[in-house]
């Protein structure tokens, strides 16, 4: 199927939902009010693959990434390593709650899919 359609209902603030979609997994976050703020306060000249959180996220509850690292395509562990979003096992890469690439070798950030809501409680992904 070249879409999917998420209730977000299903998922508690604070956790990671992995998906399948197009034969990838999909990341859907519900991040905290906290990491909705650090996030929005990062200053881009700290960053390696330089974005806004505002330009990677429709609603800031809600961060959907391409589940694959930018380095050679492992899957990121959620809520894990230095900056609280994900951890690749594979090389040490340490996105934060963004998806952006902070520390390690993956050169880009975790990959945004197109997206909308067309209601408060579903997402469609594709
Ligand atoms: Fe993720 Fe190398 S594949 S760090």
């Amino acid at each position: 199927l070249s879409k999917i359609e998420i209730k977000l209902a299903d998922i508690p603030e604070g956790k990671n939902m992995t998906f399948k979609w197009r034969g990838k997994p999909l990341f859907v976050r519900h991040r905290t009010e906290k990491e909705i703020e650090t996030e929005a306060g990062v200053n881009l000249a700290e960053l390696r693959d330089p974005q806004h959180d505002k330009d990677r996220v429709v609603n800031p509850s809600w961060v959907i990434v391409i589940g694959v690292c930018t380095h050679l395509g492992c899957v990121p562990i959620a809520n894990a390593g230095e900056f609280g979003g994900y951890y690749c096992p594979c090389h040490g890469s340490h996105y934060d709650a963004s998806g952006r690439i902070r520390k390690g070798p993956a050169p880009l950030n975790l990959e945004v899919p197109y997206y909308e809501f067309p209601d408060d409680d579903t997402v469609v992904v594709g």
